[in-house]
């Protein structure tokens, strides 16, 4: 038996009760964090070679592994193209990211505006970091990054969020023309 084995029915369980018992958000993130990290590392348990698939139009592939009949707890394996990402965007819940295979830069980002204005969004780059394998990004509701894969290979990441981000409404934005738009991706 292979002691670091870890499957996504395990890690639906896992997440199941961290839900029931926890009293915030915030302790949702900080208990999945660590069950994100052992999923990722345990990559054998449950990561297939169509996962490496991408759609060449979005530069990333999105591969739906769960999500509960309401959409809730949805976990993806998501495959980026080399030198390819996305635009700056927000999830419309919580988000708690692994890198599995290769390195992928997050850049973050903060909102400015006062939101009074429909379709309107100033957004500011807050920081930047690679993330490599084993490292999770846990992103609280609200929070805004980019992820770009800068390295000549594809790269996957396990993705887990409090809801199929195709069903939470959630935008991109345009630091440039300073607007907000729905965000929906390709998924299979
Ligand atoms: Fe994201």
């Amino acid at each position: 038996m292979d002691m670091n084995a870890y499957s996504i029915a395990q890690l639906v369980a896992d997440l199941k009760a961290i839900r029931a018992q926890a009293k915030d958000e915030r302790e949702i993130l900080n208990r999945a964090r660590p069950l994100a990290r052992r999923a990722a590392l345990a990559k054998d348990s449950w990561l297939e070679p169509r996962m490496y698939e991408a759609d060449p139009e979005q530069g990333f592939g999105v591969h739906l592994l769960h999500e509960e009949p309401d959409h809730t707890l949805a976990i993806f394996a998501v495959s980026w193209l080399p030198g390819r990402g996305t635009p700056p965007h927000d999830h419309g819940t919580w988000a708690v990211v692994a890198g599995v295979d290769g390195p992928e830069l997050n850049r973050f980002f903060e909102r400015v505006d006062d939101r009074s204005r429909p379709g309107h969004a100033e957004v500011k780059k807050s920081g930047e970091k690679v993330f490599g394998v084993g490292d999770v990004v846990a992103m609280p509701t609200g929070g805004i990054h980019v992820v770009w894969n800068e390295s000549d290979q594809v790269s996957v990441s396990l993705h887990i969020y409090g809801k199929h981000i195709n069903f939470t409404g959630r935008s991109q934005y345009d630091p440039e023309k300073q607007t907000e738009t729905p965000f929906v991706v390709a998924t299979t």
